[in-house]
């Protein structure tokens, strides 16, 4: 069987991780959560003081990047692979809704982004690998084989979402995690570098309506004629 590169691009909380995890996972390829990678970025200016006070000092941030490491390693009981930031596995502290509140701040930086994107493209080098975030059909594989757009009404994405930070054991406020996912889809949609948007040739799945199954099984027919 080829390989192909899968670019899975889409709103906050659209469920492009679950889908594309459930695709890495039947066609054995590699999975890469580019948001994962903002998160520890943020997590990083959390824990260095460049965020307080809800200011964001981007010029500090900036000139640390070269302080910053993030891996990827599999988790042995479940297969997935978790993100690392310097060596530390910080996989649950990088899904708080104060990580998620300033997360959208740090992907406007055009530094912070250049940095990922390099690192992700060298990770999609030899093909075979679903890719979710919000830039991955238009700027990082702009000639991948597949690209999907997923949208929902931001009701329902944030229900998906409160759902599983309280399954987490969070706790928080249907209206702060709308008021959240509202923020940053505005956010990521109206910067300046790599602004989310449907890229040219991607195929539009609105599944406010769509069960996962249902979903999963359209884009993995979508990757088969394509391999
Ligand atoms: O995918 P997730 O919701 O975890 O992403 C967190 C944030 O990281 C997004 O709201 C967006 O601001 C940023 N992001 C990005 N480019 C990507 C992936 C995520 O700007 N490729």
């Amino acid at each position: 069987m080829g390989k192909i590169t899968i670019a899975i691009d889409g709103f906050s909380s659209t469920g492009k991780s679950t889908i594309a995890k459930q695709l890495a996972d039947w066609l054995d390829y590699i999975y890469v959560d580019t948001g994962a990678m903002y998160r520890a970025v943020t997590l990083f200016a959390m824990r260095n003081n460049f965020i307080s006070s809800e200011i964001l000092d981007s010029q500090g941030l900036i000139s640390s990047l070269e302080n910053i490491s993030i891996t990827f390693k599999k988790n042995q009981k479940t297969g997935i692979a978790e993100v690392y930031l310097n060596g530390e596995n910080v996989e649950k502290q990088i899904r708080t809704l104060e990580v998620s509140e300033f997360v959208s701040p740090v992907a406007t930086i055009s530094e912070v982004r250049k940095k990922l994107v390099h690192q992700q493209q060298v990770m999609g080098q030899g093909k075979g690998l679903v890719m979710d975030g919000r830039d991955i059909g238009t700027v990082v594989f702009p000639d991948a084989e597949l690209k999907i757009f997923l949208d929902a009404s931001a009701e329902k994405r944030a229900q998906r979402r409160y759902k599983e930070l309280l399954e987490r054991g969070d706790d928080i406020l249907y209206k702060d995690v709308l008021e959240n996912v509202i923020e940053r889809d505005h956010i990521d949609s109206t910067r300046e570098d790599s602004p989310l948007r449907k890229a040219e040739g991607a195929i539009e799945i609105n599944n406010s309506e769509m069960n996962l199954e249902d979903q999963f099984h359209i884009i993995l027919q979508l990757a088969k004629d394509r391999i």
